[in-house]
């Protein structure tokens, strides 16, 4: 009977529908319990700690990778031996995977010793606070050579970088500031080339202090005070000359005679040193005024540039 036949091919397609169903269904499951397992693979994989301060530079590598070679090209004789990919092995090596609070001098020991370089007597320039202007003096004045003047300092100058020890072992996102803990990488790694840096000088040596901060241009916290002034040698450093540099029209909070460098010519004769202090060394000041060309004190300037 023609209702028959109709009814076992309408059976037919229901079974054939429902094959189809349960297909798409086991298809649809499979899907979910994927996405599932390959959601807890990603929560396996934890969050980077968490700090205050910026976190390490992009492109690090490329941009330390660049400075090696790019101040290399400079032709320093005393540093032909020096093997870029090498120093950016020893860095990664110091921090890569590890908690960054916990940084030790032993783990940036080898990146030193991969850098170092002898500076030249009379040269060392040590700073504090006065970053812009030191470094605009010792880049056009190539008789002086800041920490951030040597190759390690140059070539990580401004620059962050901290460990994680969860992949991939380093943390973009932040990194500890050096108040955060006594150990961070930042501040372990500056301060040992600090007093490498300290130790190195001999002859007469120059610090540029900041005589517009209100606390005073000399401060027993700061990694000048506290480290480079401890680590100069004084059977090799015959001076220190103290530029005490205020800001052009600028609040003169400091001077030569003020506390704070008194105090500082307290630690400094009590370990043997010879000190000088002059208030806005004048080359120095000149810089100073190219930003400000009207203030009065840059006249000096301009009546010299206007006399026959
Ligand atoms: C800190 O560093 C030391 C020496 O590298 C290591 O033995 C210790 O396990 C580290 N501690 C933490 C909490 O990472
Ligand atoms: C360093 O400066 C002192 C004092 O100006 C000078 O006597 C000495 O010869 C200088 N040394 C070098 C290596 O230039
Ligand atoms: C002194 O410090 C202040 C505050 O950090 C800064 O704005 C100024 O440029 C510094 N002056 C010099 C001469 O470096």
């Amino acid at each position: 009977m023609p209702s028959q036949r109709g009814s076992a091919r309408r059976r037919q397609r229901c079974v054939l529908l429902a094959g189809i169903a349960i297909l798409l269904i086991a298809l649809v499951l499979a899907a979910v319990l994927a996405s599932v397992l390959t959601g807890s693979k990603e929560e396996a994989n934890p969050e980077p700690l968490r700090w205050q301060g910026r976190g390490t530079t992009r492109n690090l590598r490329e941009i330390v990778l660049g400075r090696c070679y790019s101040y290399l090209a400079e032709g320093h004789a005393e540093l032909r031996d020096k093997d870029c990919l090498k120093i950016w092995e020893s860095l990664k090596a110091a921090f890569v995977h590890k908690n960054p609070c916990n940084a030790t001098t032993e783990d940036y020991r080898p990146l030193m010793e991969l850098t170092s370089h002898p500076v030249p007597c009379n040269k060392s320039l040590f700073w504090s606070r006065t970053y812009d202007l030191v470094h605009l003096y010792s880049k056009c004045n190539h008789h002086f050579l800041t920490l951030e003047d040597t190759f390690l300092g140059y070539m990580l100058d401004g620059l962050s970088w901290c460990g994680d020890p969860s992949a991939p072992g380093i943390n973009y996102e932040s990194c500890p500031k050096w108040s955060e803990c006594e150990r961070s990488s930042g501040s372990v790694f500056w301060k040992m080339a600090s007093k490498m840096f300290a130790e190195a000088a001999c002859g007469v040596v120059h610090v540029m202090l900041n005589g517009s901060i209100e606390a005073g241009a000399f401060r027993t916290s700061s990694v000048f005070g506290s480290v480079e002034i401890f680590n100069l040698n004084p059977d090799k450093v015959s001076e220190i000359r103290i530029w005490l540099m205020n800001d052009i029209g600028g609040p003169q909070s400091d001077s030569c005679s003020g506390y704070s460098i008194k105090k500082l010519r307290n630690i400094l004769e009590e370990r043997n040193f010879k000190i000088t202090c002059e208030d806005n060394y004048r080359p120095v000041q000149l810089l100073q005024c190219v930003h400000n060309p009207d203030h009065p004190d840059c006249n000096l300037c301009i009546s010299s540039t206007e006399a026959p």
